[in-house]
């Protein structure tokens, strides 16, 4: 009798133990007697497959075990050996894209997911909490897609996480064979894939294993020596976190178990719901299917003729626009979210077209739309242009293209709604507030670290051709986003640009283009030179009611520069608060970057390196010489003149010093304008371009 009681509540002890505590398997998710907490768009379907997503952009799923597992016996304790494995199906909305990847995730709170955004940062984290000890964030990545920001190896990886999204060990998915050869394995093929995550705490050990099949590999993919200790609470909860972006897939899981000092228990593969089981049908019901479906193709094809005729309005999918990223909204959504269009909705209004705000109705997401007027010429070409191009740039200081929409002659471009519209508002005539030092150099450094994106950390160089302190966009936290990409070019990094028409906005275009017609990375770079100047004098780069000697932005600049007062160009509207040595290095570099002579302009790399403080800047300037060329060819002997001239009458050496000096010596240019001015034909001096 007593050994009875003993064996069943030994019974009952193990059962609690292996529900409750920290052992658990779930072979499907069927309910009711799994309950995970799920939030955001995960859900249980009546198959038990768990869905964190669909193919929705900009989603967030979570599914975490509902109550935390204790992984330390005492606050500062070590953590406890754990084991877990878990089968996924990442199914993307195009088959070689997939948008973005899950994790499975260890957090000290349900909280992270109030705070948590989507897109690359797979609902784990938002932007102000990356890298922060206090997140106490331990997850495991299954990325696929490629964000430089973040230090991405590729579009098809697994990464160790702590407390950030950059991660601290990587690789690319592969599993290794019975005989130990490494395989690919693609992350979004749709297939099953299993994983396993171990962490030994002896040796100190987090090993990620990964394999198509249900046969564990010898060899893990990951293996990361980590003391999770520092990193985990006493109890912390797990599950798994999803997002989607301007990408999306399906991310799936099938089953999961979970122990702490111990193997996982092994999951029964046969019971494990599927994906592909679903459409599973027998041959009878398949001829049955495609019977009938010939009679419906055969009938469709009068009701689709009859149709085309009623609907013109349809939209019409062209091919490329199955081949870019981002996601496509239906014109009623916009329409709705927009209030039909309403002008009381409207931002503001461009040569291209006019931009509402609106409210999705189906996330209450706050974006802006841009649309495109029929009249256009340029419309499609730019339309076009805009979402094969920006719908893949994925960083902080780029405006973000949510999606786009195309209904007859109506071009729609949804993007992140920027709250405090664009920079110009900030800095000309009647300024909506007024900025302070601070802010302007945050935002600088924000524009510069895009441009430098644009340029070096994409796959193609991305020349944005309109830089311009109206297309400089200002978010919720004042940070700079370079937007409107509606004349940008892609060229392939080591190719040569092509000529094309000249397009930009006077005050901000290379003296060179007009000339050669060939954007360049440097045509881009003097226009945020003139962007640099404008920010800190708070003025148009040439401004009409100016006396003569302040018409021109640069010149003046220059002049005050030369005379050794270089703050009396600063923003009167800042009233003298501003940090001297910021404004000088931003002052030095605008003149850098504005210099006539393409090759002689820092590029983007380096302007990020001059801002950060990484590097002093080099200890002379060159003087920027006149004005712009006239474009008939003057320019052209203009800049011959000016090289001759450096190499005969001065040595290139003190004229290029780069680097020269690091230790805050700012020291002005010591060439004087002068002798230069009395040497150059006169026509130089009249800027037909400006009239
Ligand atoms: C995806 O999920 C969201 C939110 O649950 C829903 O609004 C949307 O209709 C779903 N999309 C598809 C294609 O099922
Ligand atoms: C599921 O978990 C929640 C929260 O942990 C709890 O309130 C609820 O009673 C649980 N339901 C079942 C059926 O276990
Ligand atoms: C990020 O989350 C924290 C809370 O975890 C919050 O205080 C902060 O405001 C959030 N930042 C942004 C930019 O949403
Ligand atoms: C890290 O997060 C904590 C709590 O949210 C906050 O107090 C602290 O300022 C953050 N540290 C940094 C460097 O952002
Ligand atoms: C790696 O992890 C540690 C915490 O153990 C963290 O402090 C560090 O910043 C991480 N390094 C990288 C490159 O992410
Ligand atoms: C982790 O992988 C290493 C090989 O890289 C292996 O020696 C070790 O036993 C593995 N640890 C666990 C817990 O599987």
């Amino acid at each position: 009798m007593p050994k009875k009681i003993t064996l069943l509540s030994s019974f009952i002890f193990l059962t609690i133990q292996a529900f409750c505590l920290d052992d658990f398997i779930f072979n499907g998710f069927k309910k009711p007697e799994t309950n995970l907490s799920l939030s955001g768009t995960a859900r249980i379907d009546k198959h038990g497959i768990l869905q964190l997503t669909n193919n929705t952009g900009r989603l967030m799923g979570h599914a975490l075990f509902p109550s935390p597992i204790q992984f330390k016996n005492s606050e500062d304790g070590p953590v406890k050996s754990f084991s877990t494995c878990f089968v996924f199906n990442i199914v993307p909305e195009y088959p070689r894209l997939g948008g973005h990847g899950l994790a499975f995730t260890v957090a000290p709170s349900q909280d992270f997911i109030k705070s948590a955004l989507p897109s690359q940062y797979l609902g784990l984290l938002n932007a102000t909490e990356v890298g922060n000890f206090s997140n106490h964030l331990f997850a495991v990545e299954f990325d696929t897609v490629q964000d430089f920001e973040f230090g991405d190896i590729n579009d098809n990886h697994v990464g160790i996480n702590i407390n950030s999204l950059v991660s601290n060990k990587s690789a690319k998915a592969a599993y290794f064979s019975d005989d130990l050869v490494q395989q690919d394995l693609n992350l979004k093929s749709g297939k099953t894939i299993v994983a396993w995550i171990e962490y030994d705490s002896i040796r100190n050990l987090v090993n990620v294993t990964l394999s198509p099949s249900f046969s564990k590999p010898r060899l893990p993919i990951l293996s990361y020596k980590l003391d999770l200790s520092p990193i985990f609470q006493k109890s912390m909860y797990i599950g798994f976190s999803s997002s989607t972006g301007l990408l999306a897939s399906s991310h799936y899981v099938l089953g999961w178990s979970f122990k702490t000092n111990g193997d996982a228990k092994v999951l029964n593969f046969k019971s494990l719901p599927s994906l592909s089981g679903h459409k599973k049908r027998s041959p009878v019901f398949k001829i049955l299917v495609s019977v009938l479906s010939v009679l419906v193709v055969l009938g469709s094809v009068f009701l689709v003729l009859y149709a085309l005729r009623k609907y013109k309005n349809r939209d019409i999918i062209e091919e490329w626009e199955l081949e870019v990223g981002p996601h496509r909204f239906s014109y009623q959504e916009l329409k709705k979210a927009t209030k039909g269009f309403k002008e009381s909705e409207l931002l503001g209004a461009g040569g291209f077209g006019k931009v509402y705000k609106g409210i999705l109705p189906s996330s209450k997401l706050e974006v802006a739309v841009k649309r495109i007027s029929n009249e256009s010429k340029q419309g499609l070409r730019e339309f076009v242009s805009e979402i094969t191009t920006i719908g893949k740039l994925r960083h902080r200081n780029l405006v973000q293209l949510q999606g786009w929409c195309r209904l007859r002659g109506d071009l729609l471009l949804v993007y992140d709604y920027m709250p405090n519209a664009s920079l110009d508002r900030f800095l000309f005539e009647k300024p909506i507030a007024v900025l302070s030092w601070e802010q302007r150099f945050n935002i600088i450094k924000g524009v510069a670290s895009g441009l430098f994106y644009l340029h070096e950390g994409y796959e193609q160089i991305v020349i944005h051709r309109d830089i311009k302190a109206s297309n400089v966009l200002l978010d919720g936290d004042l940070n700079g986003r370079v937007g409107d990409f509606g004349m940008a070019k892609l060229y392939e990094h080591g190719e040569n640009p092509t000529t094309t028409r000249v397009v930009g906005t006077l005050g901000y275009l290379a003296p060179e283009l007009p000339r050669t017609g060939r954007a360049t990375t440097s045509s881009d770079v003097f226009a945020f030179g003139t962007l640099l100047l404008e920010v800190v004098c708070g003025r148009r780069p040439i401004e009409n009611r100016a006396p003569p000697e302040e018409f021109v932005l640069v010149d003046w600049v220059w002049d005050k520069w030369i005379q050794g007062k270089p703050f009396d160009v600063v923003d009167k509207k800042l009233e003298g608060e501003f940090d001297e040595n910021e404004v000088v290095v931003v002052l030095k570099l605008g003149l850098m970057c504005s210099n006539h002579v393409a090759k002689s302009r820092p590029s983007m790399r380096q302007v990020v390196r001059y801002l950060e403080g990484e590097v002093g800047l080099p200890g002379m300037v060159r003087p920027p010489g006149g004005c712009y060329g006239d474009g008939k060819g003057g320019g052209e002997g203009f800049d011959d003149y000016i090289n001759s001239f450096a190499s005969s009458s001065f040595d290139k050496g003190s004229l290029y010093s780069e680097g020269a000096q690091a230790d805050g010596d700012l020291s002005f240019v010591s060439v004087s304008a002068s002798p230069m001015s009395l040497l150059l034909p006169p026509s130089l001096f009249m800027c037909p371009l400006w009239k």
